[in-house]
């Protein structure tokens, strides 16, 4: 069974009488492993209480554009942002049509046009609006556009009629849902990932290190899983669950992550630089805890090896990708660092935005190869390194 670990769903609810099986829907997606956000339309919510879909799903049920309150907990951006998946089901012929035209006139549909993730409907109406040809055009303009579309059924309806037009079972849709995430794109690669910040020891209970979550890490590593890679975490101490399906190597200082990944060397067709290795490490490790004493006293550095430039400059070596967190002239920083390690392709990240980058859940992002740069939108950093993979893998190919 395919899973949703660590995926987000925000599934979106119209007014039809399929609306009661999504209750089921919600629970089939959460035993996926997927956590679940649920928007409903005002159709939607004579047909099921949002009190329902609240307790199955855990979390509140978001129903209006326009509310203050509701604006303040999770405003419609921050939901677009969120999703890893916008799934709609019940996908009624009135929302394929308010879809297929850009409208933005209620929560449901605001977020379908805000958000980058893939869009998923479920439709369901009786069969004659189904073969409609205005809803048959709703339709292929939805699909020539990328929607992914799951259902309808055929059989008996609920109004009596019998044809196409049922929603599909909640199991079809949540599989469908879950295969989504899964792409042969980087079959039967070996990728190596370093994540999460590098601990630099000063004696046995101290050590310098920085802010890095790892979280850009974990979800290159979950978006490499899913494009069929063999998938290796060689992570720093991080307060994160590692992907299932990846093997995790935890390493403290940047001499063990190094250690690490050059023992990977041979087993590795791509190398993801995701860490914040620390620049610097004490000259020495005290053995005995450093005592408290004079008013000041003055530590000694020394240059960490370059991990990312010592697995570029290896023979043979793998293709190899680094990032660059710049806050200053940021392309030309990050073409400079791509040419200087060897890279094959860079992450440029501008940190001096606190909305991106460091521990934050989203991320905007400039990547760069030798002779070409695409830009990619602030998105959850799920879809992001999606996007970074779908990138290495078309750069694979161009070889
Ligand atoms: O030089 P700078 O630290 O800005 O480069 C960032 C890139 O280099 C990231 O991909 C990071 O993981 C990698 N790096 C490394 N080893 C270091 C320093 C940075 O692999 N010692």
């Amino acid at each position: 069974m395919a899973h949703l670990f660590n995926r987000n769903i925000l599934l979106g609810i119209s007014g039809g009488i399929a609306a009661y099986k999504s209750a089921e829907l919600v629970r089939q997606l959460r035993e996926r492993g997927a956590t679940v956000r649920v928007i409903m339309t005002r159709g939607a919510r004579e047909f099921i209480t949002p009190l329902t879909l609240q307790a199955l799903s855990g979390n509140p049920v978001h129903t209006e554009l326009l509310d203050t309150e509701a604006e303040l907990g999770m405003s419609h951006i921050e939901l677009a942002r969120w999703a890893d998946l916008l799934l709609i089901a019940p996908a009624t012929a009135d929302l394929l049509a308010r879809l297929a035209s850009g409208r933005a006139d209620d929560l449901l549909t605001t977020v379908a046009l805000a958000t980058a993730a893939p869009l998923l409907l479920a439709p369901a109406m009786n069969q004659q609006m189904w073969r409609d040809p205005a809803t048959a055009a709703n339709m292929d303009t939805l699909r020539s556009r990328g929607c992914q579309v799951v259902g309808p059924a055929s059989g008996e309806q609920a109004c009596g009629d019998v044809g196409p037009g049922r929603m599909e079972d909640p199991q079809a849709i949540a599989a469908a849902a879950a295969g989504l995430f899964e792409n042969g794109l980087l079959a039967g690669k070996r990728v190596v990932i370093t994540a999460g910040p590098t601990r630099e020891a000063l004696d046995p209970v101290r050590y310098i290190s920085n802010h890095s979550s790892g979280k850009m890490g974990y979800a290159l590593a979950q978006a490499a899983i899913d494009a069929g890679a063999q998938t290796t975490l060689v992570s720093g101490p991080v307060n994160l669950a590692a992907p299932s399906h990846a093997r995790l190597l935890p390493v403290e200082s940047a001499s063990q992550m190094l250690d690490q990944c050059l023992q990977l060397l041979p087993e590795c067709d791509i190398f993801i630089a995701c860490a914040a290795v620390a620049d610097y490490r004490p000259a020495s490790v005290e053995q005995q805890k450093i005592k408290k004493g004079p008013e000041q006293i003055t530590l000694q550095l020394v240059r960490n090896p370059d991990i990312v430039a010592t697995v570029a400059a290896s023979e043979p070596r793998p293709f190899t990708v680094g990032f660059a967190a710049e806050t200053t002239a940021l392309l030309a920083h990050a073409q400079d660092k791509m040419l200087r390690k060897g890279l094959d392709m860079i992450v440029a990240n501008d940190v001096s935005d606190r909305s991106i980058g460091f521990n934050s859940d989203n991320n905007e992002a400039t990547v760069l190869w030798p002779g070409g740069e695409q830009a990619l939108p602030l998105t959850g950093k799920g879809a992001m390194a999606r996007m970074i993979v779908e990138l290495i893998a078309k750069r694979l190919d161009s070889q």
